[in-house]
Parts: C-alpha cells; structure tokens; sequence
C-alpha cells in the first residue's frame, strides 16, 4: 500500500528553549485510523499543526502524498490543505456563520455552486444530529453540537487525510 504520510527525523521547536517534538518517525497509510495519545502538553496538537501544515517543522522531512511539503512553494500549500479535513481541539467555527453556512464553507471555498450546496450540507447535518439546527449560531448551540458542526465541515469535502484533534471530547458516548 502507498504512504500518504511520512515524518522523518522531524523537530519542532517553539522559540528558543528545547524542541517541544523531536525525532519523530512514523508513516501512515491510506484506508487506516491512528490514534495518538500523551499527557497534556505532551505536543499532540503540534504534530497534528505539522501534519496539516498550519505549522512548519524546525528540522526534518515531512512527506504528504507522496511529495515534500516542507520545501513545497507557498502557491500549492493552499491546494494541498484543502485534501486534509482538520476538527481542531477548539473547533474554530466562524461565529457569524450558521452552522449550515459553517459546514458548506470548504465547498464554498472549493467554488461548489450554490444549487449544489443544499443537498450534501443538509445530509451532513443529519448526520450529525443537527437536521433541526441548519440557523443555529454557534454562540447558541452546546460544545457537544459545535463539536459535531466541526466534524461535518472537516468532512463535507470528502477530504483525503481527517485529522481530528480530540474530536469526541464533548460528545456522547
Ligand atoms: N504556539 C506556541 N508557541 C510556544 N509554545 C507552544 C505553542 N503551542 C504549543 N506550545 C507548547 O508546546 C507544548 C505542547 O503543546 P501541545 O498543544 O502540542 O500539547 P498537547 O499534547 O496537544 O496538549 P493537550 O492534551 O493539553 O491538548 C506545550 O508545552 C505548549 O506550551
Ligand atoms: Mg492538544
């Protein structure tokens, strides 16, 4: 099977100070789950922030798809990151968004027409639990629903890489 993630040898150091990750070595393959467990502050959430490119390593090779991301040009960084759907531990919704308008933002982003929205927003709501909620505020929905309007927005875009950084803190069971 083809890797689509490879770490080698990477770091990560914040500042000045020891690096915060070092020496990592792993490879991830397509169709698979991996789970990453540590202590808090153990630097999960930063490996996830190298692993979709919101944060560049201090030292090593990280490889996505095949292709060096580290060295990639800044143009095709954006390209790259719509293949990875992120659930960041804070959620990161837009506030003034409803949450239909919060999971339809990657096609938006991706240029989906309008006509074409309705359709695959609303089966992510229900399959989130939250047909009944499409004009909800993120203001006025509980962490467990803004949690899961995050899963369906990293999602919507059938991306090819799900990172999910303690996805399921606030929800069921
Ligand atoms: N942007 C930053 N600048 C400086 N230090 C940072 C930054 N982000 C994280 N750190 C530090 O890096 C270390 C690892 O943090 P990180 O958020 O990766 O941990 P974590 O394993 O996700 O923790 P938690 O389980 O609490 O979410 C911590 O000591 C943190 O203070
Ligand atoms: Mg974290």
């Amino acid at each position: 099977m083809d890797e689509i993630v490879r770490f080698e040898n990477v770091g990560l150091r914040y500042g000045a100070g020891t690096e915060t990750l070092a020496d990592l070595n792993f490879t991830l393959y397509p169709g698979s789950f991996y789970f990453l467990t540590g202590a808090s502050g153990a630097g999960k959430t930063s490996l996830l922030k190298l692993l979709y490119l919101s944060q560049r390593p201090s030292r090593g090779v990280i490889r996505l798809f095949g292709e060096d991301a580290v060295t990639m040009p800044r143009e095709r960084l954006p390209g790259f990151r719509r293949r990875i759907g992120v659930v960041f531990q804070d959620f990161r919704l837009v506030p003034h968004l409803s949450a239909f308008d919060n999971i339809a933002l990657p096609l938006r982003v991706a240029g989906v027409r309008e006509k074409d929205l309705e359709t695959p927003v609303a089966e992510m709501l229900d399959w989130v639990g939250l047909g009944d909620r499409a004009s909800a505020r993120p203001a006025t929905l509980s962490g467990g629903e803004q949690q899961r309007v995050a899963i369906a927005r990293a999602v919507i875009g059938r991306p090819e890489i799900l990172v999910a950084d303690e996805p399921t803190g606030n929800v069921d069971p």
